[in-house]
């Protein structure tokens, strides 16, 4: 084997559990690397493996805690990259900082497009990610993103449901575009609910557009944060007269108190992928947890062997 042709893959401390499962599918054993901290807290980070001329897949979520995982992740490029890598892909399966997308208004930065230039200047070829919080964060990156969806995992989930009368809802209008291929693949109509953002930390549920009377209801959102958006928008639903209601997002961010809000909303079940770690003391209760592993392994395996990875979704 030539070492271009050698597929390696590493994790920082935010994906271990999801990279070992990525690297069962390819069969293959995660590469080993002992990632510490200082006592002042700095990053102490040791590669044991050869990675001379090979094709690294380092696999590292930049959710909380953010600036650590980020940090982290930086380093182990510029690690391997001054460790002579062929080629380094920066797998991040929840793509942090990314709703700071534009100027909305006067003297805010715009975080996404700063980490995308952190992580091209650390020494990345190329970008795996997952359901991106807005699509065109792809273009903040000079160079090139692979950018999957974890809807095969999720609504392959809710078909064996096989829920009746069901509606798929998105819980705010800048949603409708990734709720809507919900609703084609579930043969189902669309509702949205008008929800106003009325602080970072506070949103009201205003407005219910569509027919949800008397219908169960999936709510799908690319991530749940603090709750307060999915929260809202169960209660304007039931208030409104809608049945059971499922919650589907492919990255649970859940900070602070969210579960225990979630799980004060009535709300049936919540599913969400592993792109972020978790494991809250109720979650077997309440929250089911669905692996993209297999979906990220594939694309990883497209990747090094040059094959379509658009084709994963058609
Ligand atoms: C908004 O644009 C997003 O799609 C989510 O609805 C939002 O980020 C969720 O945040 P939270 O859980 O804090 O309401």
């Amino acid at each position: 084997m030539t070492r271009r042709e050698r597929l390696q893959v590493f994790s920082g401390n935010a994906s271990h559990d999801l990279a070992s499962k990525i690297c069962e599918h390819l069969g293959i054993s995660l590469g080993n690397l002992e990632l510490q901290r200082f006592p002042d807290g700095e990053i102490d980070l040791k590669v044991k493996d050869d990675v001379r001329g090979s094709d690294i897949f380092v696999i590292q979520s930049t959710c909380p805690p953010v600036n650590e995982n980020l940090m982290e992740l930086l380093i182990l490029i510029d690690c391997f990259k001054r460790a002579s890598a062929e080629q380094i892909t920066a797998v991040i399966p929840y793509f942090g900082y990314a709703r700071q997308d534009r100027k909305s208004e006067g003297r805010v930065p715009i975080t996404a497009k700063l980490v995308a230039n952190l992580i091209t200047k650390a020494g990345a070829d190329r970008v795996l990610t997952i359901d991106l919080h807005a699509t065109q964060i792809q273009g903040f990156f000079d160079i090139t993103v692979d950018h999957l969806f974890a809807n095969p995992v999720l609504i392959d989930y809710f078909q064996q449901l096989k829920i009746p009368n069901l509606v798929v809802v998105s819980p705010d209008v800048g949603g409708v575009k990734v709720v809507r291929a919900y609703a084609k693949k579930l043969s189902a109509p669309l509702a949205i609910v008008d929800k106003r953002r009325s602080g970072p930390r506070e949103t009201e549920a205003v407005h219910i557009i569509g027919d949800i009377k008397g219908k169960n209801i999936i709510i799908v959102d690319d991530m749940i944060s603090t709750g307060g958006t999915i929260a809202q928008a169960a209660r304007a639903l039931q208030a409104r007269g809608a049945r059971d209601i499922y919650v589907c997002a492919t990255h649970p961010v859940l900070c602070g108190d969210a579960v225990e809000k979630l799980e004060k909303a009535p709300i049936k079940e919540m599913v969400v992928t592993d792109t972020i770690p978790f494991n809250h003391k109720n979650n077997k209760k309440f929250i089911k947890v669905l692996s993209i592993s297999k979906l990220l392994s594939e694309a990883i395996r497209r990747i090094h062997n040059s094959e379509s990875v658009s084709s994963l979704f058609t």
